[in-house]
């Protein structure tokens, strides 16, 4: 039985001072759940993020981190930085990372690395654009981004998150067929590349336009195994419907 997992993406939203209080709400409102929640702020708000998580289920993620432990490469942060913060969980790969800041493959792999050598739990991110998909390379474009983004990398400890470019802050939501046509592919190809038993045991998130309306349908799916919410994330009472299903 794999955990459902349900993380925020706060993406660049919140201010340190603001971070507090919804994290407050978020606990009061997803009290007693057996889902594993996560919120991820931007840095600047970890320091107090993790105060607020701390005796609490709630956890915490970051949004990036870097693969080198420390040096020159001005503006990143590093798993260790995290760490001693309380971050458990990273978000790797995000589209908007691949789309506006050059983010590939081969650097998603790089970071996952780093988190996993750390002790962090990666999510990574993949999904096809609405191009990718009309021109009917879906297929490839997961398989590729899923096999290079998690080469030579202990697959077992890793989170994946289904992300469908075209759903993402569109309030365009993929039908639960379509989400979970795509995660049976990825199993598949998480199968293919460490075999059924792992494959089977990790947890594939939707994101996209996910919201209490059709969370619990999407979650409902075989291979869905909870969701990485952006707009959403950022009330308590529409995070913890999603959470609560
Ligand atoms: P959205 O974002 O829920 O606002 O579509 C999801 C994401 O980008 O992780």
């Amino acid at each position: 039985m794999r955990v459902k997992i349900v993380a925020g993406n706060w993406k660049m939203n919140k201010t340190a001072s603001e971070t507090a209080a919804l994290i407050d709400e978020i606990i009061k409102a997803t009290a007693g759940t057996h889902v594993e929640v996560v919120v991820c702020p931007p840095f600047t708000s970890l320091k107090d993020a993790a105060a607020a998580c701390t005796g609490s289920h709630v956890k915490l993620g970051a949004q990036n981190v870097h693969w080198e432990v420390s040096g020159a490469y001005t503006g990143e942060v590093s798993a260790e930085m995290l760490k001693e913060l309380g971050v458990t969980h990273v978000i790797i790969g995000h589209s908007e990372r691949r789309q506006y800041f050059g983010e590939t493959d081969e650097t998603v792999n790089k970071r996952t690395k780093a988190a996993l050598a750390a002790g962090l739990v990666p999510i990574v991110c993949v999904g096809e654009t609405l191009e990718e998909r009309d021109s009917g390379k879906m297929d490839e474009v997961i398989v590729r981004q899923v096999k290079l983004g998690l080469t030579d990398l202990d697959v077992g400890k890793v989170v994946i998150a289904y992300e469908p470019v075209w759903a993402i802050g569109t309030g365009r939501t993929a039908t639960p067929a379509q989400a979970q046509e795509a995660h049976a592919l990825i199993r598949r190809t998480l199968a293919e590349i460490v075999g059924g038993a792992i494959a089977n045991s990790v947890r594939i998130q939707y994101g996209g336009s996910m919201k209490p309306d059709n969370a619990k349908e999407l979650m409902g799916q075989p291979d869905i195994d909870g969701g990485l919410i952006g707009g959403a994330a950022l009330k308590a009472d529409s995070f913890a419907a999603i959470v609560n299903g």
